[in-house]
């Protein structure tokens, strides 16, 4: 039986660019490059299934529509008779190129893509997929193309053995593990091939494999995983993808049989250098390990006495002789805390443990920090981490898995929040943004990139929902170029998808676009967050976390709601920021409304900006939310027949769950809203 492998936003139509007609693909010195025969191989498929030819050879009386080329091949190129201007005007710029950069050139009806290496013209290929066909006889373009991330990593959160309360996939809402079946590697590692292709034409180069929450069975592939690992780490590698593992701190012991896990034991050091020397001596291009430390009950360092620092590089001195990395998370705060206690305040927590270890930590460590201070809700601040720490390579964790905004049964298309993160201001309007410092621009910095938790699984549509799709695609883009704008990258996604018809096109991005705000809409307001029923986290409870020990709270009495964190009354977390974002926080008068919850502890009558109260603002964005949701359903009416049938009624079914989800949002938040403050809906509308 042959494996269905959706095409998601590559089907064979959207190939018609590079397929259609002739392709010249000359690529000395690139013989040894494991990604030149997925260059190859996308030409071949493109050219069979559009008619095309490809060239791996100049042919004079075959004039190339495409040309995919290195350097070395352009010169040769440029002398020969009949070489396409397209090919002159390339060679005469010439631009510097890094090793997965690319220069895009057209003009007169030849495109040509010049890169260094496989994964530059893998990355151009793609480019031109996007830009579509060339106009016959006109249309130029003259494009240096870089990621300003080096480092585009997506993390899974898999484990081999399905987790009796967690399931295979942790918060993973798209089937099982694509990787992992029955607590080992699947034989046919066919989908994986083709989510690797996906992958990579996004532009990301990174992978790791298994969750952070390292269970016993996943604890082994450090040392009896080898082959498994080695056999996925061929199929990314052909993708320009390097492979990762999370690691538990405490397999030293678990693992290794030694009495301790303390960094600075000397048997300890030897027993992770060797570990990591099998591993390398088996993948030679392995990328390095995830840790998840002192966290929600996950081993680390402080057991021993020791600090963060004292921990990440303990790993960072084994992997570094190969050339890897540790990716260190940083989202560690106290999951016993007693709701009583007013004083610890969790969104300070990431902040109050990493910012004095700044400069302790190895080059080969990267402090991962999730983008906000508590976890991945629809509305947070950018977390105050990322600001503090100039002398550590950071990188910035997003979350394409819809924990908190819908499971990927609602459509909430996340571009342009994390547009949002990627391009704020740490330090204020005009100077260094988020994805500045992740990147390591700036003198002496060094990058540390973005990383996303997917949302992929072995569902046939990847992703459960199927538009939940554009979120991946959107992940890479924006960690490929940060300053993309979010409603390009999903128009960009729509063409690819659906095609060339343009009604179809229109209510997709109308269907989409306003999504992330619709669905903050109908569940937790002004940036209070944690409104969803604890454990799994969908749908809503308003009171849920208030009274557990996880440290999410948000105060709401018959008075007023919100959480305290300025410096004057509060937990002192808005110091936490640098100027001007301590003192904007700070005041009433500045904070941004929709963060204003987060901030702040404010009564029901509270003006916004916009001369509604809190309370009202409850109301209105409530039955503003449910509404649009339910008029998705009848928008997505006008689709049908213009999609797939399976692709059309996975949608539908998923939409009219969305509507009755954002309905019993829109009827508890109120419900909950009315009854502790006694205020009534100024429209009069039914609240129980
Ligand atoms: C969230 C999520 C957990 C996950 C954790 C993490 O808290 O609910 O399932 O393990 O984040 O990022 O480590």
């Amino acid at each position: 039986m042959t494996t269905h492998v959706s095409p998601a936003w590559l089907p064979d139509a959207a190939l018609a660019p590079l397929g259609a007609g002739t392709v010249l693909l000359l690529a000395p010195g690139l013989d040894d490059d494991p990604v030149l025969d997925t260059v190859v191989a996308e030409v071949e498929l493109a050219a069979s299934h559009h008619g095309g030819r490809s060239l791996r050879a100049h042919d004079p009386s075959a004039p190339a529509s495409v040309v995919l080329t290195t350097p070395a091949g352009l010169t040769d190129l440029a002398g020969a008779d009949g070489a396409p201007r397209a090919v002159r005007v390339a060679a005469e710029r010439a631009p510097e190129l890094s090793a997965e950069g690319f220069h895009l050139v057209r003009t007169a009806g030849t495109t040509v893509v010049v890169a260094r290496t496989g994964a530059g013209l893998l990355y151009g290929l793609h480019a031109l997929l996007r830009v579509g066909s060339a106009p016959s006889g006109e249309g130029t373009l003259d494009e240096v193309h870089e990621p300003v991330q080096p480092i585009r990593m997506l993390d899974h959160w898999d484990n081999l053995l399905p987790h009796p309360v967690m399931g295979q996939v942790e918060r993973g809402y798209s089937g099982g593990s694509l990787f992992w079946s029955a607590g080992r590697l699947r034989e046919d590692l066919t989908r994986v091939e083709g989510y690797a292709r996906l992958l990579a034409s996004t532009g990301i180069n990174r992978i790791a494999v298994n969750n952070v929450n390292v269970h016993e069975a996943e604890a082994r592939l450090l040392t009896d995983g080898l082959d498994d690992l080695a056999r996925l780490a061929q199929v990314f590698r052909r993708h320009a993808i390097r492979t990762h593992l999370s690691v538990s701190f405490a397999a030293p012991m678990t693992v290794g049989g030694l009495s301790t896990a303390d960094p600075l034991d000397a048997h300890v050091q030897r027993w992770w250098a060797e570990a990591a020397a099998r591993v390398w001596a088996r993948i030679p291009d392995f990328g390095g390990f995830v840790v998840k430390a002192d966290s929600e009950g996950q081993p680390g360092p402080f057991a021993y006495g020791r600090d963060h620092a004292d921990g990440a590089n303990l790993l960072a001195r084994a992997v570094a002789p190969h050339g890897g990395t540790v990716f260190w998370r940083a989202f560690v705060y106290d999951h016993r805390q007693d709701w009583r206690d007013r004083s610890t305040d969790r969104a300070r927590a990431a902040h109050d443990h990493f910012a004095p270890l700044d400069g302790r930590f190895d080059d080969a460590v990267v402090l991962q920090v999730k983008h906000g201070p508590m976890d991945f809700q629809v509305r947070e601040p950018v977390s105050p981490v990322i600001a503090a720490l100039p002398g550590t390579r950071l990188a910035v964790e997003l979350q394409v898995t819809q924990e908190y905004t819908g499971q990927q049964k609602h459509v909430c298309y996340l571009g342009p929040l994390w547009s949002q993160v990627l391009r704020f201001p740490l330090w204020g309007e005009g100077g260094a943004t988020v994805a500045d410092v992740v990147a390591g621009r700036g003198p002496g910095a060094r990058p540390g990139g973005v990383v996303a938790v997917s949302n992929a699984g072995d569902d046939e549509f990847w992703t459960g929902h199927p538009l939940a799709q554009a979120n991946l695609y959107a992940l890479g883009r924006l960690a490929w170029a940060p300053e993309l704008d979010p409603l390009a990258v999903l128009d960009e996604w729509i063409r690819l998808t659906f095609g060339p018809d343009g009604a179809l096109a229109g209510l997709l991005h109308r269907v989409m676009d306003g999504s992330w705000r619709t669905y903050e809409d109908y569940t937790a307001p002004l940036g209070v967050g944690f409104m969803v029923r604890p454990g799994h986290h969908y749908g809503p409870d308003v009171d849920g976390y208030e009274y557990t020990p996880w440290g999410t709270y948000h105060f709401a009495d018959r008075d007023g709601i919100g959480v305290d964190r300025t410096r004057a009354t509060g937990t002192g977390y808005t110091g936490q920021y640098p100027a001007p974002w301590r003192d904007v926080y700070e005041s009433l008068e500045t904070c941004p409304d929709e963060l204003l919850l987060f901030f702040h502890h404010v009564p029901y009558g509270h003006v916004l900006s916009d001369g509604t109260t809190v309370v009202q603002h409850v109301y209105d964005t409530h039955f503003r939310g449910a509404r649009a949701a339910g008029e998705l359903v009848e928008l997505w009416e006008g689709a049908r027949g213009r999609v797939e049938e399976r692709t059309w009624a996975r949608v539908r079914e998923l939409l009219e769950e969305q509507a009755r989800s954002a309905r019993e949002w829109r009827d508890q938040l109120n419900t909950y809203f009315l009854r502790h403050s006694g205020i009534p809906d100024a429209h009069g509308r039914t609240i129980f």
